[in-house]
């Protein structure tokens, strides 16, 4: 039998086998190509240019050991002010669930095609479990060299029914710790806005619907050619994000067209703002541009929890932060909407946050 896919396959071939039959990337690389298919090549100004990279050491390291610490507050809020992005060590979270965690990514994405497949949209017992490739398949012109389950966060008893078997345990056990650093984050960086207690509403505003993505990055032939995420800042009130060893995160960095690494550091949280809570701050708070690149040796995994707003929320400046007479830069949209506005097209930088400006 010759091979599904080969050098000779038609764009058409490939996109059918990786996308609608849904083998995904991770497929893809499993018939042993030699070359990125040209579904894949981006067009050379949305490549990473190794010219344009800044120093690393621009990303701040916070150790949150204690939360109640003013410091570690302003550390925070900061970082988030000015970066939009940084990473938090002794955060509460033990590294044993850490590395659980990403072991079971590595689990659900090793297992047999045909099982993956179970967790496909159109297989799926449930919208608590997806199976995705790329970004949004439909809406952009060249496609991303990533796949991802999707486990979104309904109730622990919809989690315990439909999480696929092979990781269910350690994404259960990491979520239930790390939404108490979700709490303790959003605490810090709300108290600088002016909110003293969060209550019921504002909660559900902020934190109702998380949503766990294990990401794949398989091997690649030609990184420099592909985007593993192309430039984007994320939707999410904030992201907590654990990235393994490999390398290949990058952020805007200050000067044009610049970009920093994200350096791994064992046992920290990539922390960054998303576009709700620079609306709801509006603007006190930046969500950041960032991208990832796969690697030619390694399959690399990352795992954001997004944290976001309930579907139905409504979400836009905060009366706290309006409170001094302040205009708003934003009106109110639910955040369904916002989310679905994401997904009609391809990523795009910080595109998004223009469809809740006033
Ligand atoms: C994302 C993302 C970065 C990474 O999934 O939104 O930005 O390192 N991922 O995988
Ligand atoms: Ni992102």
């Amino acid at each position: 039998m010759s091979p599904p896919i080969s050098s000779s396959s038609s764009a058409s071939d490939v996109i059918d086998f990786v996308v609608h039959k849904g083998n995904g990337v991770k497929g893809l690389v499993d018939t042993g190509l030699e070359t990125v298919p040209e579904p894949y090549i981006q067009p050379l100004e949305e490549r990473l240019d190794p010219t344009k990279f800044q120093p690393e050491n621009f990303i701040p390291i916070i150790d949150v050991s204690n939360w109640d610490d003013p410091k570690v507050v302003d550390s925070i809020c900061d970082a988030a002010s000015k970066w939009g992005f940084f990473q938090i060590v002794n955060h509460g979270v033990p590294l044993e669930v850490l590395e659980n965690l990403k072991s079971a990514a590595h689990s659900f994405f090793q297992l047999p095609s045909e099982e993956r497949k179970k967790y496909l949209k159109e297989n799926s017992p449930s919208e608590a479990v997806c199976l995705c490739t790329s970004f949004s398949p439909q809406a952009e012109k060249v496609l991303e060299w990533k796949d991802f389950l999707r486990l979104s966060w309904v109730s622990e008893d919809q989690a315990s029914a439909f999480w696929p078997p092979v990781c269910k345990e350690e994404a259960l056990e990491y979520v239930k710790k790390v939404e108490l650093v979700t709490k303790r984050l959003l605490e810090a960086l709300l108290k600088r806005l002016g909110v003293k207690e969060i209550d019921k509403t504002t909660e559900y505003k902020l934190t109702a619907s998380p949503i766990l993505s294990l990401n794949y990055y398989p091997c690649c032939p030609s990184p420099e050619l592909t985007a593993g995420v192309g430039r984007h800042s994320d939707v999410s009130t904030i992201t907590i994000l654990l990235q393994d060893d490999t390398g290949g995160l990058y952020v805007r960095g200050t000067s044009e067209d610049s970009w920093i690494h994200v350096p791994h550091v064992t046992g920290a949280l990539v922390i960054n703002i998303g576009d709700v809570l620079q609306i709801m701050s509006n603007d006190k708070y930046k969500s950041i541009e960032h991208r990832a690149i796969a690697s030619r040796s390694k399959n690399r995994v990352s795992i954001p929890f997004f944290v976001n707003p309930g579907s139905d929320a409504t979400i836009g400046p905060l009366p706290e932060v309006l409170a001094s007479g302040e205009t708003p830069i934003y009106k109110h949209v639910v955040f369904s909407d916002y989310f679905k506005h994401f997904f009609s097209k391809g990523h795009d930088g910080k595109k998004t946050v223009e469809f809740a400006k006033i």
